[in-house]
Order: C-alpha cells, then structure tokens, then sequence
C-alpha cells in the first residue's frame, strides 16, 4: 500500500449527521490527536441519492474538501450498507426476508437483500458515481465497500438464484437428489421449481437456527447467501476497479462470523481488514485469535484494524470501559498479529439513535480534556514516532491451526451426537494452549499450503473435503505432523457419510476406526490420565481401535474403560496424533506444549503468564512485540538485544526487562 507511510491512526467519521459548524473544531481534535485518516461515507445513501435518477454530492464534496486540505487520508466508503427509504417504498423487492418469512419494511441497516435486483443495480452503480466523483483525490488510500456484510436473506429472489446456483453446481435434478440424499423423507425433486429456501416454512426447526432436516439443504443454502452477498461487494469492486485500478479495496470483516466464509471472500479482496470489539468479558487470546485469522485469510499479509471502540461499546450486555491503558495495550495487539493500522469507530459520538452511547474519540463532552481523548493522543503520538517501521512485517509460525466455514455450518448442523458440538470453541482451546505459551500459530484454510510447518492442529474437522486427506497424507509421509480430535472425517463436501467406519478418509494417515461416539450431557465426564495427572473426557467419548497406531492413554470409567483416548501413529516419516475427547485447559496446555518440545517448535518468548508475545520481520528486521495483560509490573529477559521503538530504551541479549501493568513494548532488531 504505496500512499501509507506509517501505521495510519484515524476511524469513521460521520460529519454529515453533524451542522456544518462543529466540522473545524473536529479537525483541531484530530491534529491534538494525531489522527491521520478518516473512513468517511460509510452510511450516506440516503444523503446522495434521492430518487432513481436523482444523485446529491454536494454535502459529500464538502467533506473531501475539508479533510484534504486539513491533511487527512481518506479510507472512502460506499455507502451501501443500508437502502434509502424512499427505495424500499419504491422497489420492494430490495427488502429481506427472514427466517421466519416476515417480510420486513424499511429499518434497520444491513437490510438489503442480496439477490434484489434493485440493490444490485443501484450499489454498483453508486460505487461506480463515487470512484468517478472522487478518483482525482489522492488522499483516498482504500475503498472500503459497504460495511460489515452479513445476514441471511429468504425471500423471492433468493429462492429464484438459489435454484440457479444449485443448477450450475448440479447440473441435474438427479444428481440435486444424491448429494442432499433426498430419497431420505420421501423428498425427491422432480423439478428445479421443487426447490424451496430452508426455512421455517420448510425444513428448519422453530427454537433452534441450526436445527435442520436437512443438513445438506441448508449447508448449500449458507454457501450461496454468503455467496450472494459476496456477489454485491464484487459487483462494486469491479465498478470501482474500472475507474480507480490503483487503489485497494476491502470491505471491514469481524473475525469468526459464521454467515460468511471469509476464506472466499478474501481472494476478493486486496487486503482484508476488520471490526475488533471485545466484549467485557472477553479473555486476551479470543481477540488474538481473530487477529490470526485475519491474517491467515491473505496467507500471512499484514492487514487492517478498520474498527474498534476507544472505551464503551454500546450494543455489549455490559458497556464496561476499558480501563486506563487498554485502548493502547489491545491497539498495539492487533498490530502484534499483523495489523497496519489503528482504527476506531467512531470519531465523534452520535447524540441520537442507539449508538449514542457507544464511545468516541470526541465524546459529548464535546472537548479534549476526558480520559479517553487523552489516551488516543498519546498513542497517537507515539505511533507518530513508530513512523512505518513494522508495516507489512510478516509472522513466521511452525504451527497452523485448520478452520474451515462448511466444516462449522456442517458440524454444527448435525443433529445430533450432542448439542454441545461448537466448532469454534473446540479450535480455540488449542489455539489458546498455545497462544498462551506464546507459540504462534496461523490460522490457515484447507486451501492453504501446509509444508512450511511442523505442526498442524485440525480439530473437529467433521468435513473432510475432497482432496485434503491427501494433502494431510502427503504432509505427514514427509515429516510432518499431524493432530485431529473426535468428531472429525464423517463427512464429505455434501455432507454425505463417508461409509467404511470413521475417521473415513482419515483412518489410514491416524492408524485408528472409531466404532462409536458416546456423548456425555453437560456437567458430566469420564476420566483419563496423561503424564500422571487425571484429566477429564467430556462432550463426546470415541470407542476407538488401533489399526497401527498406538494408544498414550485409556478412559478410566464406564463400559470402555481401558479403550484408547489419545493415539499417536508413525506413518511414513512424520506421526499423526488423534484426540478422542474434549478435555480441560490444563490438558491442552500440557499436551501441546509436550508436543511443541518434541517437535523443536520454540515459543516467541519465556515469559509469565499473562505476558503476550509475537514476533514479525520485514525488510527493516524483526520486531518483538511484549504486552503486558496483567495489573501488575512483569519482567521478562530478552532472547536477543535491540531497541524498544515506543521508549526508545536499548538493550542487550539476556537482559532484563519491567513492563508495567498493561504496557507494550517492541524491541526491534536488525
Ligand atoms: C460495527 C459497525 C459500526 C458500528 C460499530 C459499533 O462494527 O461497523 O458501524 O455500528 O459496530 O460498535
Ligand atoms: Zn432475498
């Protein structure tokens, strides 16, 4: 990203909700802050056009003016994320239609359906007047696309394109009739038109969004909405790209959403960026997580933090502040897993409508002299300081955590073996045993190349898509190695059994047949033991046989007491390593820190708990990034010397260093 010379500090800035006159006095915040971008135009639609052929930029102008000459870049949105309402009374057809087939009326954003042919129509076209307006602004660095996609849409229109999309994937009904197995309930289709959205109306169950009768329905139905919607942002894209090749384009994520697979949606997009808000509760490694993701969707390229809250956010059961240094310790976290920028939402804090209460860089006080104002210019002259020195440094993990979107609608689709099938929660206990050993990992997609790594972790991969068991076998034959857990190999890309006994597809490369899975109501466990400790066997329970593999431990209770729990396989030069249960923190914690030392993968930094650490190198060297979570002073020694590029303080190799409670440093080294 030629135009960005530093990490840019800035976030959405709503001018036109405010009278004209507050405009200047929010740009002398902005310089007292350091702010050096702002993301305009993100909910203007209503603003600039209208009627059908009815466009108004003059207001639009005005602000372009305005924050160029005050020397601001511009992240330029399109406005897309919520209809006019004269368009919804107009052309009905844009309007979604949910779950429970209410039709809704004009309100609320992220509203437009999908497959509406009036949205389609009018977005891109609104994408296409703005690059046209404002391609003579070089201050405009990226184009963000509407804001945060996201939704299911069951109306019309979507039924219509779903039926075209099943027939370009399907080609006939018969084969529509194999791969959703409709034999099953009498359910075979005589014909395209047979085909309905599954919905309440028709195979979704009432109390339970992820009820079906037909996982293979709904599965292929998730794929084509988060499709649909992808379809939008590429119809802008391509618009934009027309007038304005040069300038990147994006559109603002938010980690693990689940109607979207992000994975897809990244080869769209020139550099992915995304929303990090933290609930109150929220533990360090759950945003480090994301991060990673975020990350992992562009194999390893730095990206953006489009948006996080300076202090409250609104919509959060509890709106609890972050406390004095947060802002700052979670802004250089982002930056630690790869992030660019530091962004907000929002610049100035609304006075109606339910984000009034949602923080701000200027907040109703109206001036600079608050908590949270003082802050961000602090970091905002740091990061001045910090100049570019880490932008596009790149992370270099041994070990690659597997997240798939179909395997998480499938496995969790599945009714049944237990209701407490969470597929992201699974993935993060392992994530978490080594993020908290500060072993860095990527989070990578079955697409994604595997053999730079030593170690990769798949867990509950229920899904095993065409063609991954085999890189998978190719990885661990040459040297590689590899850990799955229960519930994994059943199924293939339909959603279709693989028969011959589970794993399937797996079986070979693990040494094992699971013959049954017992599940195991919540509150309850049976029991193993892993280097003399006793841990718990929750959720689900394997029954497994050895077919080569040989077993570490055996469950201790029940009528397959002495059965294996954990596995591990030689197979060709590398080991694969099966998991039968869930366990605890402190297994995993164990278990995979065993395994890192087996396998010389070295943690970024020995340090105490609660002390975070990340490494990434670019061509001006590496940069050690050390962020204190705790309330109290924490010492670390450093693995080698350089200079601390927030306090400018240098130091040797083996040397001690305090970071107080919730502070940051970055030691860089050539
Ligand atoms: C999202 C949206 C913003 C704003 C914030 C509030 O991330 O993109 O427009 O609503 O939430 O937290
Ligand atoms: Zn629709």
């Amino acid at each position: 990203m030629e135009k960005v010379k530093k990490i840019v500090y800035g976030g959405d800035y709503n001018p036109e909700q405010w009278s004209e006159d507050i405009w200047e006095e929010d740009m002398r915040l902005f310089r007292l802050a350091h702010i050096d971008i702002v993301t305009l135009n993100v909910f203007s639609w209503a603003m600039l056009q209208k009627d059908d052929d009815v466009y108004d930029f003059s207001k639009l102008d005005k602000i372009m003016e305005m924050v160029r000459s005050n020397g601001l870049k511009v992240c330029m949105a399109t406005s897309t994320a919520a209809h006019p309402a004269w368009m919804a009374r107009k052309h009905p057809d844009i309007l979604r239609t949910e779950h429970n087939a209410m039709k809704r009326k004009f309100g609320s954003r992220h509203n437009s359906c999908p497959n509406s042919p009036t949205y389609r129509k009018y977005s891109a076209l609104l994408a296409s007047k703005l690059a046209e307006r404002y391609k003579g602004y070089d201050n405009i660095v990226a184009w963000h696309v509407a804001n945060e996609y996201g939704g299911l849409c069951y109306c019309e229109n979507c039924e219509k394109a779903f039926r075209e999309w099943l027939k370009e994937r399907y080609q006939t009904i018969e084969e529509l009739n194999r791969v959703w197995n409709l034999a099953f309930w009498g359910h075979t289709m005589y014909d395209w038109e047979d085909v309905v959205v599954p919905n309440l109306q028709s195979e979704e169950w009432f109390w339970d969004y992820t009820r079906t009768n037909f996982q293979s329905i709904s599965l292929d139905y998730r794929r084509f909405q988060s499709e649909s919607l992808l379809a939008c942002y590429q119809l802008e894209r391509d618009e934009i790209k027309k007038i304005t090749p040069e300038i990147p384009v994006t559109t603002n994520l938010m980690g693990f959403y689940k109607d979207l697979d992000y994975q897809k949606w990244a080869k769209e997009m020139d550099f992915v960026s995304w929303d990090n808000y933290p609930a109150h509760d929220a533990v360090p490694f759950q945003a480090a997580m994301s991060h990673d993701l975020t990350r992992g969707l562009k194999q390893g390229a730095s990206f953006w933090l489009m948006e996080q809250t300076p202090s409250v956010s609104n919509w959060h059961p509890y709106s609890a502040l972050k406390r004095p240094g947060v802002m700052r310790l979670w802004s250089y976290q982002a930056v630690a897993h790869g992030s660019d920028t530091i962004m907000f939402f929002q610049m100035r804090r609304s006075i109606g409508a339910c984000e009034k209460y949602h923080s701000a860089v200027i907040d109703h006080a109206g001036h600079e002299n608050t908590r949270v104002f003082r802050e961000i210019a602090a970091l905002g002259a740091e990061l001045e300081q910090i100049g570019g020195l880490t932008l596009g440094a790149r992370t270099y993990a041994e070990v690659a955590i597997v997240f798939d979107w179909d395997n998480w609608w499938a496995a969790e689709y599945s009714a049944g073996p237990s209701r407490l099938i969470k597929y992201h929660s699974e993935v993060s206990k392992y994530y978490e045993a080594l993020y908290e050993a500060n072993v860095a990992a990527d989070i990578v997609s079955v697409e994604d190349d595997l053999s730079q790594y030593k170690l990769v972790i798949a867990p509950m991969l229920y899904m095993s898509k065409d063609g991954f068991d085999e890189k998978i076998r190719n990885y661990v034959k040459e040297g590689g190695s590899f850990i799955t857990t229960y519930f994994s190999g059943y199924v293939e890309d339909h959603d279709l059994v693989v028969t011959g006994g589970y794993p399937a597809r797996f079986r070979d490369i693990l040494g094992i047949w699971v013959e049954e899975t017992d599940a195991i109501a919540e509150g309850n466990c049976n029991h193993f033991q892993y280097k003399g400790k006793q841990y718990p066997a929750q959720i689900l329970c394997d029954l497994l046989h050895l077919e080569g593999a040989s077993a570490v431990s055996a469950y201790e209770e029940d009528f397959y007491k002495g059965m294996p729990v954990l596995t591990e396989h030689e197979f060709g030069k590398g080991k694969a390593y099966y998991v039968a249960t869930a366990s605890n923190k402190a297994f995993y914690s164990t278990y995979l820190l065993d395994l890192c030392e087996k396998l010389e993968i070295v943690p970024v930094l020995a340090a105490p708990a609660g002390v975070e650490a990340t490494q990434r190198s670019n061509e001006n060297g590496k940069f050690l990034f050390i962020l204190n979570h705790n309330d109290k002073t924490e010492e670390v020694t450093l693995p080698y010397g350089g200079k601390d590029i927030i306090s400018g303080k240098t130091y040797t190799i083996g040397e001690n260093a305090s970071l107080a409670a919730k502070d940051v440093m970055i030691l860089h080294s050539m």
